[in-house]
């Protein structure tokens, strides 16, 4: 059984209506601006024909909602990771439709986009749609990908018919040879099954099973930071000394405020991670996915004003508080 070890690359920076909106970040304070930024999403669980979940939910729309949130800050992410449940029931359709909202998007925004298998996906439509593989691929789905130095391995930690988690001993003897040799910035792993302890009871019986035996494999290595999925809601822990953050789902949330012995599915709290790597530190950001009324800020303007200012003068104008400098003068006079 041979299993992809496919080496993307990420596509050129293209120019798009949305370029002129992208800028660098600027040093204000004692960090260099991030050498990376990914975008992180999970469990998008789209059914085919555009079927509702539960009848219910309307997944794209807030997938769309997302990648609109994307382009609109103008961030341009290196990479765009989906950790898997990409589709509920592995419908090849579904997987075409996610693929088609997905490309165009990353396509303008510069974006490698890594898939990641879930529980929910299957295998073969998985391969087939998503890399132009075989429809009847059962291998794992585990993939390499370089962005500009920074290495992320997707996982496939799925069990073919059955919603825990899993990584062979095939794929773990795989994973120790790849990372024998470490990444110029370091490496990020990318896969579905958190291995982390879980406050909803129930999802411990679907969790990662043999964790000490991944522990064992990137302990001592160069990776980074674990992201991945499969909870449906935002949590973070350490594993192995590695720091570990679970995007929640764009399609439904868990509500972990409901009592441990229930499961309580929401409509409501999606939310996509952003997640800057910088020299010694990987920082993840929770992004609320929703039309929200925007009640306070200001503009680019005034973030220019202060840049312009020498570090002293910059804390008297922001940190002060009897500072005069106006946000509303700022921008009237520009
Ligand atoms: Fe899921
Ligand atoms: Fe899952």
């Amino acid at each position: 059984m041979t299993r992809p070890r496919r080496q993307a690359h990420p596509p050129k920076r293209n120019a798009s209506p949305l370029a002129t909106r992208v800028r660098s970040m600027i040093q204000l304070g004692q960090y260099a601006p991030p050498t990376h930024t990914i975008v992180h999403l999970s469990d998008t669980h789209y059914l085919g024909a555009r079927r509702a979940l539960y009848g219910t939910l309307d997944t794209d729309r807030t997938v769309a909602r997302a990648l609109e949130q994307l382009e609109r800050s103008g961030t341009n992410p290196s990479a765009i990771v989906i950790t898997g449940d990409l589709t509920d029931l592995g419908e090849p359709d579904a997987y075409e439709r996610l693929r088609d909202e997905l490309e165009p998007v990353a396509k303008r925004m510069g974006s490698q986009i890594i898939w990641v298998m879930g529980n929910h996906d299957e295998r073969g439509p998985y391969s087939s749609i998503l890399f132009g593989g075989s429809a009847d691929d059962i291998a794992p789905q585990d993939r390499i990908y370089d962005i500009d130095g920074l290495r992320i391995i997707a996982l496939d930690s799925s069990v073919p018919g059955y919603h825990h988690g899993e990584l062979t001993d095939d794929q773990l003897s795989w994973l120790e040879e790849v990372l024998a040799v470490p990444a110029a910035h370091g490496t990020l792993l990318a896969l579905h099954h958190p291995p982390l302890p879980t406050p909803v009871e129930i999802m411990a019986i679907i969790e990662l099973q043999d964790q000490q035996k991944l522990a064992e494999v990137i302990r001592g290595t160069d990776v980074r930071g674990i992201l991945a999925g499969h909870l449906h809601y935002s949590t973070h822990g350490t594993f192995a000394g590695v720091p570990v953050s679970v995007a929640s789902a764009t399609c439904y949330t868990i509500d972990t405020s409901g009592p441990p012995d229930t499961l309580f599915g929401v409509d409501g709290g999606q939310s996509l991670n952003l997640v800057n790597l910088y020299t010694d530190s990987v920082v993840h950001s929770v992004v609320p996915v929703g039309d929200f009324r925007q009640v306070a800020g200001f503009s680019d303007v005034f973030l220019e004003k202060l840049a312009s200012l020498t570090p002293e003068e910059r804390r008297e104008a922001f940190s002060s508080k009897t500072s005069t400098f106006s946000v509303a003068d700022t921008e009237r006079s520009s």
